[in-house]
């Protein structure tokens, strides 16, 4: 297995702007901090393509600007229409940021509730 973990610039950057987007593996993957954490979620929309950075986040959910699907920041789940948005493991060392395009299994599938 080799490491795939690409750097996604640094924490203090991502803290200062909320949001920031870097490519790994030929994905867009959009990192949000929210809440003294960092999450990572597709940023092509699953529905018709639009992009999650461009969106607002509001009460723990990134709505995309197309058609206002609230994603979980977290879990990368959508309530209302029961989907999941792919999302991805990230990991912060000496003050960065780094991604996979590697998707989540764990929490991005439907927890109990
Ligand atoms: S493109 Fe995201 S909700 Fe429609």
């Amino acid at each position: 297995v080799t490491e795939d973990w690409v750097e996604a610039g640094t924490v203090a950057d991502l803290q200062r702007r909320k949001r920031s987007v870097v490519e790994a593996d030929g994905r867009q993957i959009a990192l949000f901090w929210h809440d003294g954490e960092v999450h990572a979620l597709d940023n092509v929309c699953i529905h018709k393509q639009r992009e999650l950075v461009k969106g607002v986040v509001l009460n723990g959910r990134i709505v995309c600007p197309g058609h206002q699907w609230a994603y979980d920041l977290k879990t990368g789940y959508e309530q209302t229409m029961d989907r999941y948005q792919p999302c991805f493991p990230v990991k912060v060392e000496d003050g960065k940021v780094y991604v996979t395009a590697r998707e989540r299994t764990d929490a991005c599938r439907p927890s109990s509730t």
